[in-house]
């Protein structure tokens, strides 16, 4: 008799727990964000982090009835582990979106899982052109290297500039940023008298700047991803190159919000091309950068905007898609339009690629700071490397 009754209630319970359990399954929906937290590449992870708070602060965590939860995990930016990560989110976590990716390498790990499970993939950070071609459900909200350079190219052929010489991190943005930098400044009668390289891992900038010495262009053009701006800038000042009257120019990778204040007088003047600067001009950036210092305590800088826009990206699209995933989510994803802190987005809907401007900016001190003050722009700007 008390066995029996025990076996009822248990199964009452297991019946019970698992309504409960379906219920609330159904009311959750899960985004799995892989970021490098640690590592070389931590500042990107430790930015778009903040940046996915500050849009949960703002908006909330229900969406077409649903709670989302995000489940953040770190990479380090080894993109093995950023392969295993996913396989695990989609597998186990069920989640419904992918989002993050510090680097190129780890998006191009993960692309192949979004294909085989039909799971859409925001990129909020890597940005070499060739990523959103790895998978039909990449959609990237962050920016192409061929995008910036060819922004920078334009200006220095427009501004007397006619040596140059390039020097890029020794992987995918890098090729994307010396090939179209170099493409561009020939197609307008400008010349590249070297195109150097730096490894990814551990650069060391001496015996590239001392090339750059010999060769004596014009200008330099330089891009290295988030985090290593201010360790070239300590070395090209160092080596006097600002002295030696060759003008810098570069990717606004370099001359990085996160670390443009600790940069120094080296940096001022530098002219760059990018998508977002923290001094962008709007009301709405004004706003994003002030809730996002009172949250965090620094400067929110592109690849904050990039996982802010992410966000918004993949929010609205649940709302299309009343919290489904697969094709439906992807569909709700392509054609959006907004208002970001960088300016106006389009997500391409054929090539799920972001659309924005493309500014030309100067690093100049302003209150004590220093910032990258747009001056120019080429407008609603199209990813080059998909024509
Ligand atoms: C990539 C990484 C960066 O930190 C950056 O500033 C630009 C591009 C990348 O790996 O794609």
């Amino acid at each position: 008799m008390y066995h029996r009754r025990h076996h009822l209630a248990m199964l009452a319970a297991a019946v019970l727990a698992g309504t409960a359990g379906t219920a609330a399954a159904q009311e959750t929906v899960k985004i799995g964000v892989i970021l490098p937290m640690t590592g070389q590449q931590a500042s990107t992870g430790r930015q778009i982090d903040a940046a996915i708070k500050l849009w949960v602060a703002r908006n909330g965590n229900k969406v077409a009835g649903k709670t989302v939860e995000i489940l953040v995990k770190d990479d380090q930016s080894i993109p093995d582990q950023t392969r295993r990560l996913a396989q695990e989110l989609v597998v186990q976590d069920k989640v419904v979106a992918l989002a993050g990716f510090g680097i190129t390498p780890s998006a191009m790990a993960v692309a192949p899982i979004a294909t085989q499970s039909k799971t859409p993939m925001v990129v909020m950070a890597a940005a070499t052109s060739a990523i959103t071609g790895a998978s039909p459900y990449v959609v990237r909200t962050s920016f192409t290297l061929p995008q910036a350079a060819v922004g920078m190219a334009e200006w220095a052929n427009k501004n007397g500039i006619k040596k140059t010489v390039t020097l890029v991190a020794d992987y995918g943005p890098g090729f994307d940023a010396e090939k179209f930098f170099a493409d561009r400044v020939t197609l307008n009668g400008g010349q590249v008298l070297d195109k150097l390289r730096t490894p990814l891992r551990a650069p060391d900038f001496a015996p590239v700047l001392q090339k750059v010495r010999d060769a004596k262009p014009d200008a330099l053009f330089v891009f290295l991803p988030s985090g290593q701006g201010a360790a070239f800038m300590k070395q090209f000042a160092e080596r006097g190159l600002d002295k030696a009257g060759i003008r810098l120019i570069a990717t606004g990778d370099v001359t990085d919000d996160d670390q443009l204040n600790a940069m120094g007088d080296v940096a001022l003047g530098v002219v760059n091309a990018h998508h977002y600067s923290a001094a962008h001009p709007s009301a709405l950036n004004k706003k994003f950068v002030a809730d996002f210092e009172a949250a965090n305590k620094f400067r929110p800088n592109f690849m904050a905007v990039g996982g802010y826009d992410g966000m918004r990206v993949i929010y609205k699209a649940l709302e299309a898609s009343k919290g489904a995933g697969g094709d439906a989510l992807l569909a709700g994803m392509k054609g959006q339009i907004f208002e970001s802190p960088r300016g106006q987005v389009l997500i391409d809907a054929q090539t799920r690629d972001v659309v924005h401007d493309m500014y030309i900016r100067k690093v100049e001190k302003k209150d004590g700071q220093l910032w990258n003050i747009e001056f120019d722009a080429i407008k609603a700007m199209k990813d080059p490397g998909k024509s």
